[in-house]
Formats: C-alpha cells, structure tokens, sequence
C-alpha cells in the first residue's frame, strides 16, 4: 500500500505560505501539495481514514477530505482546531458566511455591557476596546455556538465549520489590530511595556478590520473549493496525544510532531487565545504546561526511560554533563518533559493505526548548545519499541528553521540550519 509514496520537501514554499496566510497565518505546518502527494501515492482504499494526532493548522485533514477519504485530526490547542475546522467549510457553504457575520455586528440587547477584570484582552487592549471586541466575541458565540459549554467538556467539537471561520476572520482582525507589538518572530507578540498605552479601537475599526479579513478568508476558501461528498467524514477535536488512542482505526497517520526547540506553541496564539478565554476552561499557563514542547516544565520530572532508546539516552546523558549554566536543571527538565511526553504520544500512535496501516512522520533536528538532537533517530527508535517497523526515510535540509529563532545559541559551534526528516513506518500485521 505504501510501496510507491511520493516524498516532496516538506518546507512551505513561499507560493503556498501566501496561500494559507491569507487564511490564517501558521509558521508551524507543512505545505498541502506534499500531504497530498503522500495520502495520493499509497493506494489506499474508499473508506480509508486519515488521521493526524498533531494536526496544526489542518493540513492533513484537508488535503485527505479533498482526496475523499475520511479524516480525523487531534490538537491541544483549541485555536488550531477551530483554525484547522474552519478550513473544511463546504464550498457551497462559504456563501453563509457573509450574512452570519452581518448579525454578529447587529445590536442587541441580550450581550454584556461590562468587561470582567480578568478579561485577558485587557493586557493589549484598553476597557472601552475590550468591552468592543468582547461583545463581538459574545455574539458570535452565542449566536452560532450556543451553549456548547466549556473545551474542558470537549464541547469546542459541536463547533460547526462556519462558526469557526467567524472566529478565524476575528482572530485575523485582532493579530493585525495588535501589530505594534509583534516582532519580526512568527512566534511572538509582546505585552505592551509599563508606560505603554493599551491599544483603542472603536466599535468601526473592528467592524471594517473583520470584514476585511472575513474576503480573505470567503476568497482562500473559495480557490480551496472543499467539495466532499455526505458520506466523507471529518471530525477534528481537541485532545491530548499523550493520551488520546483509537485502536486500529487508522489507514494512514500523516503528522509532523512539536519541535523541540523551546519554542512556546501557545505564544505563537495568545491574541487568539485571548479571544476564546470564555470558552477555554483553563489558563493559557495550564494549556502551555500540557503542550509538547513546553518551555514551562514541572518542579518534579521522571527519569529518564531505557526504552526511550539509545539515542535519546545519550543526548540526555550529555545535555545533563554540558557544562552550561541550568544545563542539568531547567534545559534537563524541558527535554525529558519532551521526551516522556513524545513517548507516550507514540504508543498512542502505534495503537491507533491498522495493522497494516502506515505512518508518517515530519521531524526537525535540532541542537542543543552544540549537541545534536536528533529528533528522527529518537522517534524512530519510539516507534520500533511501539512495534513499528521503519521502511523509509528522506532528509531535507533546511535553511531557516525553527531552531535558528533563539539567537542566543548561535554562539555554539553548530550547523546554522537543520534537517528536516520524512520517516515512514508500517505496522505489519
Ligand atoms: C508542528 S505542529 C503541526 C503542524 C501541522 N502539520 C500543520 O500543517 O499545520 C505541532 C502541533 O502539535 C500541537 N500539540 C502540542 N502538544 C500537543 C499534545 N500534547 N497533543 C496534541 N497536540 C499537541 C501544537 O498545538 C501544534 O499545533
């Protein structure tokens, strides 16, 4: 089934990166024409799903709904599942959008008219902005989503395809209102300095700023043209990979893990956050803490584990001796919170697929000080203790990754980019 797949690079070209961030712009994801290329070239049958346990911005889902198959993608983070859902609006759907917007903006009496205290749109925005943006946020909210509750029950799944794009357009609106305090890294914005004023936007500006982004969003859904048939499903949820198992449910696993670069996914969606904080059920702090990859790590961690593998118990034995400031306090902790929680997520994966079935998965290099963490050794020894077995694999270098973000480590004697590797396993029968 898998003996012919087509493996492109996996690095967004600027072409296709235009494309999404028209949408929404995503630093994090790999580009749909080498998903397609993958779930195209293995020959799998009507019927077959797709999953993705890390799905991001939603590029396996769609690309495998756009294929016909069925799909299934899983994140953490609610904000990339409504980001990743909104994309698989129905073509015939994308017509709705504009008037379902158009009642957003129409008074009523039934929304709030005071801003809570703890409203963390109150970190960029002043109380006036706050209350504007927030009203906004309400009605959409209880327009389209109703009482689905908090993503603490999970109900963030009752979401439809088009309540999302409404969030999407207002996530949009609300990243550019906050420009002045962005840099030029994809994955920051900053709070605004003591003496700095909040941001003030009237009831107008936002209105003009959303149904701007609302026709980007109407004409990149329009050029994806999502047109499946009723018996293809779709379900994209939040959840947890560290706990999340199907067994033998699916055909295909296309995924690219968190990158173990310290680098904070929530960061990279705080506005956004900001923006759904009613309907979290936890602080961005907790989410952080439960993410792969997280730059904030527990007082108390495991040790390490043998069946992690040789090569991720060499590179922990030498991050732990690297003679650097906190080398084997803080950067030790982060690494094995990775680490077990990487491992954990693999036995997850294995389960869920088929026998049978195939995964495959995008995985970046990278380095510590000057120690070579290499990510695609240590999942691929994961997966064969999990029972895969490894048929694969390609490398692609990259010349700007994530792990270049953190200027403070170039002082190292390291390689300036870093390899981004394709792995494929089978589970054989
Ligand atoms: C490298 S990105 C995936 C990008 C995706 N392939 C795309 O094209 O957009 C990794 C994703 O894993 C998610 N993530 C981090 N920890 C997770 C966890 N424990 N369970 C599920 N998802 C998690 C992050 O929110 C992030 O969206």
């Amino acid at each position: 089934m898998f003996d012919s797949l087509i493996i492109d690079s996996p690095k967004r070209k600027v072409s296709a990166q235009s494309k999404l961030k028209d949408f929404f712009p995503y630093y994090a994801g790999f580009p749909e024409s080498f998903a397609k290329s993958i779930i195209g070239s293995t020959s799998l049958k009507t019927g077959a799903v797709v999953l993705d346990p890390w799905n991001g911005s939603g590029t396996t889902t769609t690309a495998a709904l756009k294929l016909g198959f069925h799909t299934c993608g899983i994140d953490i983070n609610p904000v990339m599942v409504m980001v990743a859902r909104a994309r698989n609006l129905q073509a015939a759907a994308v017509d709705l959008l504009e008037a379902e917007a158009k009642k957003i903006f129409q008074k009523t009496s039934s929304i709030n008219h005071h801003v809570s205290s703890d409203d963390p749109l109150l970190q960029w925005f002043d109380i006036d902005s706050t209350l504007v943006i927030r009203q906004v946020e309400q009605k959409a909210r209880t327009l389209l989503i109703r009482d689905c509750g908090t993503l603490e029950n999970m109900e963030l799944n009752k979401y439809s395809c088009l309540a999302s794009n409404l969030y999407v357009a207002l996530f949009n609106a609300c990243r550019v209102l906050t420009k002045p305090f962005r840099s030029t890294n994809p994955t920051w914005l900053r709070l605004p300095k003591e003496n700095e004023h909040r941001l003030s936007v009237t009831k107008l500006e936002l209105k003009q700023q959303f149904f701007f982004q609302l026709s980007n969003v109407v004409a990149s859904l329009r050029e994806s043209n999502i047109y499946s048939d009723a018996s293809t499903e779709s379900s994209i949820i939040v959840g947890d990979s560290t706990t999340f198992i199907r067994e033998n449910y699916a055909d295909l696993i296309l995924t690219s893990p968190p990158y173990c670069t310290r680098i904070d996914y929530t960061a990279a969606t705080r506005i956004e956050l900001a923006l759904i904080a009613p309907l979290l059920g936890q602080s961005r702090d907790e989410l952080s803490r439960k993410m792969i990859g997280s730059i904030k790590v527990p007082k108390i961690v495991c040790a390490p584990d043998i069946n992690w593998g040789e090569t991720c118990n060499a590179f922990i034995d030498k991050l732990r001796n690297h003679s650097s400031k906190a080398s084997a306090g803080y950067y030790y902790k982060s690494h094995i919170d990775y680490f077990s929680k990487m491992a954990r997520s693999m036995r997850g994966l294995a389960k869920s697929l088929k026998s049978g079935g195939g995964a495959v998965l995008v995985v970046q290099d990278s380095y510590y000080k000057d120690i070579h963490n290499d990510v695609a050794s240590i999942v691929t020894e994961m997966a064969q203790f999990q029972g895969l077995t490894l048929f694969r694999r390609e490398d692609f270098a990259q010349r700007n990754s994530m792990s270049g973000i953190n200027t403070r480590s170039r002082k190292y004697n390291k390689p300036t980019g870093s390899v981004e590797s394709v792995i494929c396993f089978l589970k054989k029968n």
